[in-house]
């Protein structure tokens, strides 16, 4: 006899203001640099090309992170509180979630990402294999806003643990990332963790080739931003126009995607609004900042973390953060 699971719950804090968003995709397109912020990328096509990304032998950042996880999965464990609320930030498919609840069996795995339909069939998927763990999902854009408060109140025994791997911090401008880690470590209370992977500084060859991969998967996913632009506000950006870009800025140290146009044209930005690009003038699609593991332990003491301890993999490509309050 097939017995049916109850459905995960799943709480929306997300308001979309479509015309808003709307009107803050078409300012950032009529700056000075046209720019596309990054989360644009990741449509249902975008997410499957982020996926080939991963998988590429250049883009090291994916397979890196496994690897120190893999290696010092029960060390980390042994620091995390037991009985947590497991708290992942932009889950997707919750994949990396699912090998941590072997070591660390938390009460409650809560699943945060801004796409509510792949969020929910995540989480059957978790549930369907850890009945004995709470699978919460919440739909929010939590790189906005951030406030779990009430939901983790409901189990004050059970300290939150937030993971946020895959150097996701890395896109945000620093102003933008040190947001994001005060709202987290406020979210932590007296007794949370934060668990975050951070891409490392590395030479400019190795770096340059993870986002400009020779079969062109990430040609590709820049590119597709046009569509998913034209698509939200009716523009009619034509991709032949552009050409894909990846710089290393060493002064910011982070890499910049870039669409460069090829020549002199104009684009149309729904019904009133157009934009000229210049041949070589380049339009920006993503940062992605690269740290030293002592200016990243900074920012955490900056945004209100008092202890750290830190992982890495022989090379030093890529680092574990385990932050903590502190008393
Ligand atoms: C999601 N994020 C951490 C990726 C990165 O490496 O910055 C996005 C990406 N862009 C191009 N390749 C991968």
């Amino acid at each position: 006899m097939n017995i049916a699971l109850p459905l995960p719950r799943i709480e929306n804090a997300i308001q979309h203001d479509v015309l808003q968003e709307n009107a803050s995709l078409l300012d950032g397109l009529l700056q000075p640099t046209a720019r596309i912020d990054s989360k644009y990328f990741y449509d249902d096509t975008g997410c499957q090309l982020f996926n080939r990304i991963c998988e590429l032998s250049e883009y090291y950042p994916t397979r890196t992170e496994a690897g120190i996880f893999r290696r010092y999965a029960w060390e980390i464990a042994d620091v995390l509180p037991s009985g947590s609320q497991w708290v992942d930030l932009g889950c997707g498919d919750c994949g990396k979630s699912r090998e941590w609840l072997h070591h660390v069996a938390p009460e409650r795995l809560v699943g945060v990402d801004i796409a509510g339909d792949f969020l929910q069939s995540s989480l059957i998927e978790v549930a369907a294999h850890n009945p004995e763990v709470e699978c919460i999902g919440v739909v929010s854009d939590f790189t906005r806003d951030l406030d779990l408060s009430t939901l983790l109140s409901e189990c004050p025994d059970a300290p939150p643990v937030f993971f946020y791997p895959g150097s996701s911090i890395g896109n945000f401008a620093r102003a933008d990332a040190l947001r994001l880690l005060r709202n987290i470590r406020r979210n932590c209370g007296k007794h949370g963790r934060l668990l975050i992977g951070i891409d490392l500084i590395k030479p400019v060859e190795i770096l340059e080739a993870a986002y400009d991969d020779a079969a062109g998967v990430t040609a590709e996913f820049n590119l597709h931003v046009l569509d998913v632009v034209n698509q939200k506000i009716g523009s009619d950006f034509d991709r032949t126009n552009f050409s894909h870009r990846a710089r290393y800025d060493c002064v910011h140290n982070r890499i910049e995607m870039q669409l460069v146009a090829q020549r002199d044209h104009r684009v149309e930005l729904g019904s009133q609004t157009n934009r000229c690009f210049r041949a070589g003038e380049h339009l920006l699609t993503e940062y992605s900042h690269k740290y030293t593991p002592n200016g990243f332990r900074d920012m955490l003491i900056e945004a209100g973390f008092a202890q750290c301890q830190f992982w890495t993999d022989p090379y030093q490509w890529f680092g574990v953060f385990l932050a903590e309050p502190g008393q």
